[in-house]
């Protein structure tokens, strides 16, 4: 009997059978405020950044921020650094373990003193996720890459424009090498780069920083300069907060406006929410209504990159599937095993077979509330839509993850009518 102890997080108790109503508004994108939150390590002059979604992963971020050197005031969603006294280039040990996105902490800090010292990321319960593409491009760059001691090491003497083609895409791979890039004069040319909107979001920020950038296609060109500037800017709407929302309104069979969306950013998540049930239409330039049709339809899904289906979203929609009438099949392309919240739905009755990358799922009439266990952002965020639909109470653990990527989530769907009570921390025991 194998005891582990699981995160001593809080737990969410959720009642299922309400149809979610009303209105609510979507946060700013967490993976656009993480790169830009890191772009202010670039400058010496104040940056503000607007409608910051309050979460783990920001408060991470944050908190790195001020390990380096920079003051930080973080006030509701807005959060002004002034990096103008930073004088460390080493990321501490703790932050990389606790968010992976602190590896780009790299290409700043390199950009800005020369050298960075970050500790090499694990993998997680997603995958692996190596990040030999974002050492390849500053080798390429002429840094000298070392990885000793659990740790990475770059250094750079002169800084000089660089050609450079990303033999996967990578979101933050392309995030680095922009990162590093907006300070270097002279014009460099990134190829086959990852094009997702918080990548976007950052190009937007870099601009105002001073670097001429230019996007065709995958590739960019991109001209920094010696003197990056400080900037005012407002993330773009969390599309995966607005996918999530979506779903949880069509497998309730309720109706929601959602404020504060980007429609261009959704349209491969609108298009299988269309497929499977739901109606969408568009009120005023960046609001939704979305509500179901009474149909649960099955489909075929294929995570790709962006403008592909997200693999942010798959775990949502493989929770919704598991009640479609009929067989469907969810592909994950992007991530070795980002199937962890299937174990937990089968728990409430869902009927899914993992081969590989490949689920099948055989539509059920119901599934009933159970004590399941989230494992890592998404797949909490499917727990919480099944445990919305099922009969009964499902008692989510380790609900951790899910403040790392979304803001007050829980509170969100009370204010749309669904019962779902947090309850306090402690330590809980699985024995498997
Ligand atoms: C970003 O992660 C997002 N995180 C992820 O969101 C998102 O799932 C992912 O992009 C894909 O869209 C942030 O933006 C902070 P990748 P990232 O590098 O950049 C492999 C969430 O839920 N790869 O695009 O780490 C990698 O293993 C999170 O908010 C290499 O092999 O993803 C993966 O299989 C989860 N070598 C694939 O590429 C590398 O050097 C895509 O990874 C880099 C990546």
């Amino acid at each position: 009997m194998r005891i582990t102890t699981c995160y001593t997080s809080e737990s969410l108790l959720v009642e299922g059978g309400t149809r979610l109503r009303g209105r609510v508004r979507v946060s700013g994108s967490k993976n656009a405020s993480l790169p830009i939150l890191f772009a202010t390590i670039l400058t010496g002059e104040r940056c503000v950044v607007e409608d910051v979604p309050v979460l783990l992963d920001v408060k991470n971020t944050l908190d790195l921020l001020t390990s380096l050197g920079a003051e930080v005031v973080w006030e509701g969603n807005t959060v002004q650094v002034d990096a103008g006294n930073l004088k460390r280039w080493n990321t501490p040990e703790d932050t990389v373990r606790r968010m992976r996105a602190s590896i780009l902490s790299m290409g700043p800090l390199l950009s800005r003193f020369g050298r960075a010292v970050v500790p090499m990321p694990g993998g997680c319960s997603i995958g692996p996720r190596p990040i030999d593409q974002h050492l390849k491009f500053f080798s390429e760059a002429g840094a000298k890459v070392e990885v000793k001691n659990g740790s990475v090491y770059l250094s750079v003497t002169r800084k000089r424009p660089v050609e450079f083609t990303f033999d996967l895409i990578t979101v933050t791979g392309t995030e680095n090498a922009l990162l590093y890039l907006a300070g270097v004069e002279g014009k460099s040319v990134l190829r086959n780069v990852a094009v997702e909107p918080e990548v976007m979001d950052l190009v937007e920020v870099l601009r105002k920083m001073g670097a001429e950038i230019e996007v065709e296609g995958r590739t960019v060109l991109i001209k920094g300069t010696s003197a990056p500037k400080g900037f005012i800017h407002r993330v773009i709407p969390d599309r995966i907060e607005a996918g999530t929302l979506m779903v949880a309104t069509v497998v309730t069979g309720g109706e929601v406006v959602l404020e504060n969306v980007k429609p261009e950013h959704l349209g491969a998540v609108l298009e299988k929410i269309e497929e499977g049930g739901g109606a969408v239409e568009f009120s005023g330039k960046d609001s939704l209504r979305v509500r179901s049709n009474g149909r649960r339809r099955p489909m075929e899904i294929v995570t790709r990159e962006y403008p592909g289906f997200p693999t942010d979203m798959q775990a949502q929609f493989t929770a919704m599937l598991s009640l479609a009438e009929g067989r469907s099949r969810v592909v994950e392309t992007i991530f070795e095993s980002r199937f962890h919240h299937v174990a937990e739905l089968s728990k409430m009755g869902a009927n899914i077979k993992v081969r590989g990358r490949e689920a099948v799922i055989e539509g059920v009439e119901r599934i009933f509330g159970a004590e399941v266990y989230s494992t890592d952002l998404r797949a909490s965020a499917s727990l919480v839509i099944a445990g919305l639909v099922a009969e009964g109470t499902t008692l989510i653990r380790n609900v951790y993850h899910l403040d790392r990527g979304y803001e007050r989530l829980d509170e969100k769907l009370k204010k749309l009518g669904a019962r779902i009570e947090r309850l306090p921390s402690g330590v809980t025991l699985s024995g498997s």
